[in-house]
């Protein structure tokens, strides 16, 4: 059984700039406050057009044309989001209609910021099964869509975009090498996001109030930090590759401080794990797969180095994946 790859990294970000300045017009907040508690500066905002499932299938094109391959090359789609743009059809159906691909099989996984590493590793286990399958992955968001723009503990730190990578079968060591991933439900109310009030009556929530990120920061903090770096061990050991010979951590862009302790928690120096979080805040599930695809470009990754991804979300969800670049 051939291992899965990556064969192409993509991104598609919408083109409006909120910056910590804008919100300290729409919130009491201050750049300063935002720059030392997240290392944020910055986020994109989408606006009409730029809809979660347009913003994933421009990953999905970029992706796809970095790995020379066409849209009817694809078997499958797979969108990791939270933000989808309806509750029926799946984000991923609309990326497939967005991009005109044909013969192949669509559908989203939700699993919050943790979405694109649940997302592949439900794509490369059809990929060992049939190592000819071509398979989009991605990951897009339009937080902005449900966060409370008075709340300043949730709305400076998200953000909007999406990232992309192809998957197909590997000829050599190259690829997915190992995995631990995890959820916790016992732990849901400290992240979360309530549905619309049910059209159902009986069902509906008396203490409603807005479909909108809820969460408590501190208690998010501690879980983050704790459970990425012992899922990262676990995967190391699994593998038999030691920290140092790690070439990238793509860690869960949530913010600079988690970063930074999950990096000296794992001994690693700062050249070593890949920060883009100053640019575009918190994008739940996109934020791996566009740091991939910018660490790509910036050619941080050659053929046959260890990166290694950890993501940790609402749900609570988390998890780490070692591949072979
Ligand atoms: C959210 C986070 C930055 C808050 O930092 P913190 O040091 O824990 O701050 P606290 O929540 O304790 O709040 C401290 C004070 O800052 C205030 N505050 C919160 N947001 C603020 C903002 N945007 N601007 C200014 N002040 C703010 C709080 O109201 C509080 O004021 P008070 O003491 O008068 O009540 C931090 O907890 C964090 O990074 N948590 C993880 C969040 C995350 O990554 N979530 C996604 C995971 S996938």
């Amino acid at each position: 059984m051939s291992r899965a790859m990556i064969l192409g990294t993509g991104r598609g970000v919408p083109a409006g700039i909120l910056t910590n300045y804008d919100l300290e017009k729409m919130v009491d907040t201050s750049d300063e406050w935002i720059t030392t508690r997240t290392g944020i500066k910055e986020r994109r905002k989408a606006v009409a057009g730029e809809e979660t499932s347009y913003l994933a299938a421009e990953a999905g094109r970029d992706a796809l044309s970095d790995a020379g391959l066409g849209v009817d090359d694809l078997d499958m789609i797979i969108v990791a989001t939270v933000t989808a743009d309806m509750i029926m059809p799946s984000c991923a159906c609309l990326v497939q209609k967005h991009l005109g691909a044909h013969g192949c099989f669509a559908f989203d996984v939700n699993a919050a910021c943790s979405g694109f590493l649940y997302a592949c590793s439900i794509a490369e286990k059809y990929i060992r099964a049939d190592s000819s399958q071509k398979i989009l992955v991605v990951g897009a968001e339009t937080m902005s869509s449900r966060v409370d723009w008075q709340d300043r503990n949730t709305c400076v730190i998200f953000g909007d975009g999406a990232g992309a990578v192809v998957l197909g079968g590997s000829v050599d060591d190259r690829g997915f090498v190992a995995e631990k991933m995890y959820s916790d439900g016992g732990l849901y109310e400290l992240l979360y996001i309530d549905n619309a009030q049910s059209m159902n009556t009986d069902l509906q929530n008396p203490d409603y109030d807005g479909s909108y990120v809820r969460m408590a920061g501190r208690e998010v903090f501690k879980h983050a930090v704790r459970a990425m770096a012992q899922a990262v061990d676990e995967v190391l050991v699994k593998a038999g590759v030691s920290p140092e010979a790690l070439t990238l951590v793509i860690p869960h862009q949530a913010n600079i401080r988690i970063v930074n302790k999950l990096r000296t928690t794992l001994g690693l120096s700062s050249e070593k794990v890949y920060v883009n979080v100053d640019k575009y805040g918190n994008t739940s599930a996109a934020s791996i797969p566009l740091a991939l695809a910018e660490a790509s470009r910036e050619g941080r990754l050659q053929p046959g180095d260890y990166v290694l991804f950890c993501a940790f979300g609402g749900g609570f969800t988390w998890g780490a994946q070692l591949v072979r670049w």
